[in-house]
């Protein structure tokens, strides 16, 4: 009896170092489409979002900027000359004048017709077809408009489209976290940082505000991390810049990472299934 017991004991344990086998219905490690499928399409635009499904994304990530109207737009960058034809701040625009803008002939001029999509264009899409992390980025809190108006706004429209239990929002900005769980208790949230911050906790600060995972730079990934961090009962889940190479991105497996945000969807989905699932190769 007590060496079942004690069996039973080792194999939770060992469960926890490995960390959750899935995370809101899908198994992990966990293919995020970083910005969807910049690899093959202009990031932030619905070819992109549609590009990461096609090769096996389980979740999508996206970016979401305040336009001049208040109204939720999914571009990375608080300016719109590295991915649009468009000039100056995102926040200086209607929603009407970034709708005319090209999202995509930069990246290929075959691709010209793409516009910066809504956040509400992007949840009718592919609300039902797959998980979202939504990156509240911090600039969108630095205008001058009361209170935290981005983070009331997405947190409104992820209600409105019924997407609690498939969104995550994440940001860099620990004091939209604590708004959206202040609006929203239940909501799904990740703290996002480049690494653990020296003399804090990270797990601690995480469970602080109730979040499900820790997004960092893959350049700050041990094995102490992802340890203490499933100890937690968290996810910990890199991203990387378009540079990050095949074997980076193995590393951040076999060290228990439980997803990544990858700009090449396909590359992972295969670095995966050759692993034979992961979970059990570890
Ligand atoms: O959420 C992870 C990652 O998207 C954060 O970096 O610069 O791509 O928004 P960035
Ligand atoms: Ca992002």
């Amino acid at each position: 009896m007590s060496l079942i017991l004690l069996s039973l004991a080792v194999l939770a344990a060992l469960m926890l170092l490995a960390g959750p086998a899935d995370f809101l219905g899908r198994p992990t490690p966990l293919v995020i489409g970083h910005r969807g499928c910049p690899a093959r399409r202009p990031e932030n635009t619905m070819a992109s979002f549609e590009q990461a499904i096609a090769e096996g994304a389980d979740m999508i990530e996206l970016d979401v900027q305040l336009s001049a109207d208040c109204q939720l737009v999914v571009i990375h960058d608080a300016t719109l000359e590295r991915t649009t034809n468009g000039h100056g701040l995102v926040a200086m625009h209607t929603l009407e004048q970034l709708r005319g803008l090209d999202a995509g002939g930069w990246f290929d001029p075959r691709l010209a017709d793409q516009r910066p999509p809504t956040l509400a264009e992007v949840f009718e899409a592919f609300g039902q077809r797959t998980l979202i992390n939504v990156e509240i980025k911090a600039e969108a809190l630095c205008l001058p408009l009361p209170g935290w108006t981005v983070v009331e706004l997405t947190l409104a429209e992820i209600a409105r489209c019924g997407l609690e239990r498939t969104t995550v929002v994440s940001s860099m900005s620990f004091d939209a976290l604590l708004m959206a769980r202040a609006i929203n208790p239940r909501l799904n949230l990740a703290v996002l940082a480049h690494g653990p911050k020296p003399g804090i906790d990270t797990a601690m600060l995480c469970q602080a505000i109730g979040a499900r995972a820790f997004n960092f730079h893959i350049s700050s990934v041990t094995r102490d991390l992802t340890e203490s961090l499933h100890r937690a009962g968290l996810l910990a889940l890199p991203y990387a810049d378009a540079s990050v190479t095949p074997s980076a991105m193995a590393r951040a497996l076999e060290l228990g990472c439980d997803g990544f945000f990858a700009d090449d969807p396909a590359a992972l989905r295969a670095m995966i299934d050759k692993q034979g699932g992961a979970k059990a190769a570890r």
